[in-house]
C-alpha cells in the first residue's frame, strides 16, 4: 500500500489497487471481488464504493481505443 493506493475495505485491509486489479483480472461482480480479493468479507459497508470501482473499470475497459 502507499499513499496512492487507499484502503477501501478497512475490516479486510484491501487497497484500492487490489480490488481494481482483481476487476481487471475479471472480478466484474461484487461477489466475484469478495472471493477473489477478500473484500467486502466483514462488515460490508465498503459495498458501494466497491461496485463503482466496478462501474470506473469496466467503463474504461469498454472505453473505445483511439491511440
Ligand atoms: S469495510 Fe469492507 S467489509 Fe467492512
Amino acid at each position: 500500500m502507499t499513499w496512492d493506493d487507499p484502503i477501501v475495505c478497512v475490516c479486510r485491509h484491501v487497497s484500492e489497487d487490489t480490488i481494481v486489479r482483481a476487476i481487471r483480472a475479471g472480478a466484474d461482480t461484487l461477489e466475484k471481488v469478495r472471493v477473489t480479493s477478500g473484500a467486502n468479507t466483514g462488515c460490508g459497508g465498503c459495498a458501494e464504493e466497491i461496485e463503482e470501482l466496478i462501474e470506473d473499470v469496466m467503463s474504461e475497459a469498454c472505453a473505445p481505443d483511439l491511440g
